[in-house]
């Protein structure tokens, strides 16, 4: 079970245990974190999940597939080279140290 440090649009840090198998936008959800609206529930849809990896982080992930890619191309902040959409990012050991920043705006 990874743990997950979200950065707040206020600066505020939560730590998160993230069951593994749980995607990063869902362990969001289910702790009520403000700033990740998941409006597709997860479907690759939407780009309403879009976080930041912290360059600090030290998470190995895989990098964005091709549909992940394309829906990034459509979020509402600014896409950066560190942009993912959270509700990809599903769980696991590899993931544990992993800093990811909510944007300003999803929408
Ligand atoms: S929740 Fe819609 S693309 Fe991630």
């Amino acid at each position: 079970m990874p743990l997950v440090t979200y950065i707040l649009r206020d600066g505020e840090r939560r730590e998160i245990d993230v069951p593994d198998g749980t995607s990063v936008m869902e362990a969001a959800i289910y702790n009520n974190l403000r700033g990740i609206d998941a409006e597709c529930g997860g479907c690759l849809s939407c780009a309403t999940c879009h976080v930041y990896i912290d360059e600090s982080s030290t998470a190995q992930l895989p990098p964005p597939d091709e549909s992940e890619s394309e829906l990034l191309d459509g979020v509402a902040a600014e896409r950066r080279p560190e942009s993912r959409l959270s509700c990809q990012l599903v769980a696991n050991a590899a993931m544990n140290g992993l800093i990811v920043q909510i944007p300003q705006r999803q929408g």
